[in-house]
């Protein structure tokens, strides 16, 4: 059986990797970490496998959200040419994993009690057919909203939005005062990540189960995803003409350099902002998105490992898993990653107020079920119906003429398979 020799060679190599890295071996890793925060935190990663004196091989795939990731990644799988580990999320992960390319990585799993580590929401989707397949590193949050402190002082916004209302009065007296109310960059995944936090602000966390997860037409079709929509499209109003096309992390430039007040983005964002030395609560902001202080959508970073031949890439292979989840790697990844750490019981103090704020969001929603995957980070639905279903918000968000019921009726079709 291919998978339990793959298990016994995992198990070997981490003994081997735990005490000395006797034969050391190339890891090639694809991910698409190239913004400058981002570029900071894999570092860490390159160094720590680097002491072990394994060699890394980057695999970089520009674009933000993965999506030109994901495709080139089939190209070489396809072309029986797999790196060692892949960031693939959520579903993802499933589908790999029915390729029957992904390796078994139980034996380290079980050696170092994985299961007890993670939070149980996060090892099912490591897990495929039972057996881990995939390292976690972080728990992104998505629905927050950043904002320059001295562009809201200067605009006279006194307090950070908590409704929509509130959110829309404030970009009113931001535009005033010359500056782009919203950093926005006009692709995709980006259009959805405003679009989602905007669904669970309105609809709170019923809504955005129901409807953009669970695919519900009544939800989908109802008088909050409507409202919803709305919300989004005005949101539209206080963006700036050059957004089309624009990276997110240009775009949160905006917010750094106060050309900009708010964005909406999920916490890598602050990987950029610290990358520039700024502080939070200083200058610059991090609150959630209206109307979502009580929720959370997760994203969660992720490797998959690949069946490999060489016994060497195999050994460099189970020492990066075995790094992944270990205390001192989530501890400086994260740091710089704006994201918190997968790993439960770890020591935040050295994590800045937004990280406490997202650690203790955390574990309250995943107690009160306020805690939702995010959708446009493909945590919840299958790669061909997250792609639909942004394609559909897109659609929207750019065609000003397409009405609101359009839209709905847009994405009821899309969402036809899951339809009950
Ligand atoms: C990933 C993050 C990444 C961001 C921008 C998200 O989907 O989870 O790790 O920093 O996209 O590329």
């Amino acid at each position: 059986m291919y998978f339990s020799a793959l298990a016994r060679t995992m198990a070997a190599a981490f003994a081997l990797c735990a005490s000395a890295a006797l034969h050391a071996g190339e890891v090639e890793v694809l991910h698409y970490w190239t913004s400058g925060g981002e570029a900071k935190s894999v570092a860490e990663l390159k160094d720590m496998m680097g002491k072990r004196g394994h060699t890394w091989k980057d695999f970089t795939v520009t674009g933000g959200g993965g999506q030109n990731a994901m495709a080139v990644l089939k190209q070489r799988v396809l072309a029986g040419n797999a790196p060692a580990a892949a960031n693939i999320k959520g579903p993802a992960i499933q589908e790999w994993a029915e390729l029957n390319v992904l390796t078994n990585l139980d034996a380290m799993a079980s050696f170092e009690k994985w299961d007890e580590a993670l939070p149980k929401v996060v090892a099912d989707q490591m897990k495929y057919k039972g057996r881990y397949v995939a390292v976690p590193v972080n728990v992104h949050r998505v629905n927050w909203l950043w904002a320059n402190s001295a562009v809201l002082k200067k605009a006279g916004v006194a307090a950070l939005p908590k409704t929509y209302d509130e959110f829309f009065a404030a970009a009113d007296k931001i535009k005033a005062a010359g500056f782009i109310p919203v950093a926005h960059g006009g692709q995709d995944w980006q259009d959805f990540t405003v679009f989602e936090s905007v669904v669970l602000g309105v609809g709170g966390t019923a809504l955005y189960d129901k409807a953009l997860v669970k695919l519900d037409r009544a939800a989908m079709t109802s008088d909050e995803m409507k409202k919803s929509l709305e919300i989004f499209r005005r949101i539209k109003s206080y963006t700036d003409a050059n957004s089309n096309g624009r990276d997110w992390n240009v775009t949160t430039e905006m917010v750094i350099n106060g050309k900009a007040g708010f964005q909406f983005m999920g916490d890598w964002a602050k990987g950029e902002f610290l990358a520039a030395g700024q502080t939070p609560g200083k200058e610059f902001t991090c609150s959630a998105a209206p109307g979502t202080a009580n929720a959370y959508t997760f994203n969660v970073d992720s490797f998959a490992m690949f069946q490999l031949k060489s016994w060497e890439a195999q050994k460099a292979q189970g020492y990066l898993a075995y790094l992944l989840m270990g205390k001192e790697f989530q501890e400086k990844f994260n740091l710089r990653k704006g994201s918190i750490p997968v790993r439960l019981g770890m020591n935040m103090e050295k994590f800045d107020d937004c990280a406490k704020t997202s650690s203790k969001d955390f574990v309250a929603t995943s107690a009160s079920g306020a805690l939702v995957p995010s959708v446009a980070h493909g945590m919840a639905l299958s790669s061909s119906q997250q792609a639909a279903m942004r394609a559909a918000v897109s659609e929207f968000w750019n065609n000003d003429k397409l009405s609101v019921s359009e839209a709905v009726a847009k994405l009821v079709a899309v969402s036809a398979p899951k339809q009950k």
